[in-house]
Formats: C-alpha cells, structure tokens, sequence
C-alpha cells in the first residue's frame, strides 16, 4: 500500500500538518465536513510555502510539489487509502468519538489513527475503536510547519510498535518527537495552564492590561510571546476547549479552572487572529 497520509480537520492545524507531510514527501488527503474550510486551508498552504521558498528554506521546485502532493475533500471514503489518519478536528471528545468510530469502519485493518488532540485522553479515544492498539497521540504545535516539538502520546493499549511507528514518522517530518504519558494536557498543555490562567486572572482583577502583562513577560522572562499574544495565536475557542477539558478531567480541581474572560470572548466570536478580533486587533493582516 502506498504511504498516503490521511489529515481530518483544515483548520489551524490540519494546513501546517498536511503541509509538514507533504513536504515529506507523503501524499496527503486533507479531509474537512467544510468546504470553505478547504479552501481556506489550501489558501494557507500556499502563502506558507511561498514564504518558505522567500525565506530560501524551500526551493521553488520542493514548493510546488508539496503543493500537488496535497488533495483536499469533503468525502471522508477517500481516507480509507490512509496508511496514517491525523485528526485534527476541534477539541470535544464527542465529535472526535464520532470521528473515530468512522475511521476505524474505514480504514485498513492496518492502518494507524493518530491524534493532534491538545488534552483528550487517547486511552477513551482508543476505546471507542476496535483498533485502541493502532490510536495513538502525535501532538503538534502551533504553527504546525514551523515548531520542531511533537508529543507523541502512548493511551493504555497503544501498542509500541504504533509508538515506533509515529515517532518515525515525526521524525520524517523533521519534527523532534517527545514521548508523554496519557495524562490530561500531556507535557507542554499542562505546564501552559497557570501561564493562561494566572494571566487571565490578572486581568480580570484589573492588576494589568494584556499588553503590558505580555510585555514583562517577554521581557523578563524570555518568553517570546506572552500569554495574550498565544491564546491569540492558539484561537481564544481553542484554548478554552483545553482549559475546559484539562479541568474536567482533573475531576475540578480549583488550579485548572477556565476564566470568564475566555467564555465571553468565545460568546463574542472574539477567538484571536482567525477572527482578526482577540485580546488584540488584526484588521490590517492580510486574509
Ligand atoms: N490551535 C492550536 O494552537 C493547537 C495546537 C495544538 C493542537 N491543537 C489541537 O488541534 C485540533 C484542531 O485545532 P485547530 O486549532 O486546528 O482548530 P480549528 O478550529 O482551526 O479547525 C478545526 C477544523 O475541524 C473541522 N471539523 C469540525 N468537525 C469536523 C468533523 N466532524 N470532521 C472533520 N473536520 C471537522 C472544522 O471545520 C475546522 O476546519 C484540536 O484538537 C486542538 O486542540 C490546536
């Protein structure tokens, strides 16, 4: 069977990682339930790898191949020819379980359905296959094209040779693999939750202003970007959906709990730069 790799969802991080497995060489099959989100993804695709090849990172030739290589659609049967599947739909365990139980039905028996979920357990993820072995996280980061790190997740059936398998592939895609436990957040999602949190709650006590807590925080703490200027990169929905799982998870302890803020921003449609309207205003970027 040839190496096809198989991505559901085009939003934010479908693009990057459909474009990270093209330029691997991968075919790619870029699966969304909206067309318009398709072409958008496709849209993204090409400024990034033009930037790449302004950059000299790409040749123009590497370009546009990458480009070819990715197909994009709306019907989910031509996933079946996946040898990998990596969803990256939004973060509710309902409709990846849906997901889920439509890959296994259409996938090869042997064929491995990895997820870029940010905190949902792969353990409950695998369960509601009939392949748990074959379910294993493989956690990008955003933007999917440029950042090395990927946690590669192992739920309680994942089978070390499906890990084997993902951290080779990583590695293909020129990524530095990072094995985590299945654990709500894994390593990098965890540790981020009091950055958001404390951040928001300072705000909301009026201690600071977005910019300027980002400011200290870039300037003293050597973070390049601050905590206002992430969840604006990571989509205000998005990091909510995370900050609500990592809580109910962790059965609602007081630590992880979301911030008001986050919902009225979400309630809003104030979810950061795809909106070009989050904790700051991006109405003079290009669409
Ligand atoms: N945004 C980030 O910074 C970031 C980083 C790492 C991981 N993640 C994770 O990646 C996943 C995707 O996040 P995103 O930021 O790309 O979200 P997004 O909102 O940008 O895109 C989600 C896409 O999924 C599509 N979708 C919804 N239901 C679907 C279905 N049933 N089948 C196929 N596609 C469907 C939507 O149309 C949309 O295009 C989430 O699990 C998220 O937690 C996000």
């Amino acid at each position: 069977m040839a190496n096809i790799i198989g991505v559901v969802g085009a939003g934010t991080m479908g693009n990057g990682i459909a474009q990270v497995a093209a330029l691997a060489g991968y075919s790619v099959i870029l699966y969304d339930i909206e067309q318009s989100a398709l072409e958008h993804g496709q849209k993204e695709i090409g400024k990034n790898l033009e930037k790449g090849v302004a950059k000299k990172k790409l040749t123009v030739k590497q370009s546009e191949e990458a480009g070819k290589r990715i197909q994009t659609t709306v019907d989910f049967t031509l996933l079946k020819k996946s040898t990998t599947v990596i969803e990256a739909a939004v973060e509710r365990f309902d409709i990846k379980k849906g997901i889920f139980q439509r890959l296994d039905e259409t996938l090869q028996h042997e064929s491995i359905i990895a997820t870029n979920t940010s905190s949902l357990s792969i353990t409950a993820l695998g369960a509601v296959t009939k392949r748990p072995d074959r379910v294993v996280g493989m956690h990008f980061f955003n933007p999917a094209h440029i950042m090395k790190l990927v946690e590669i997740i192992k739920g309680q059936e994942t089978s070390h040779t499906t890990v084997s398998r993902i951290t080779s592939l990583a590695k293909e895609f020129g990524k530095t693999p990072v094995l985590a436990s299945d654990t709500p957040g894994f390593i990098v999602n965890r540790v981020a939750r009091p950055f958001y949190g404390e951040a928001l709650r300072l705000l909301g006590e009026g201690v600071s202003d977005a910019a300027e807590i980002d400011r200290i925080v870039k300037k003293s703490g050597g973070f390049k970007m601050g905590p206002f200027e992430l969840m604006d990169l990571i989509g205000i929905d998005v990091n909510l959906s995370v900050s609500k799982s990592v809580y109910e998870q962790y059965f609602h302890e007081s630590r992880y709990r979301p911030h008001p803020i986050q919902q009225q921003m979400v309630d809003a449609n104030l979810l950061g730069r795809k909106t070009k309207r989050g904790f700051y205003g991006y109405d003079s970027e290009e669409a």
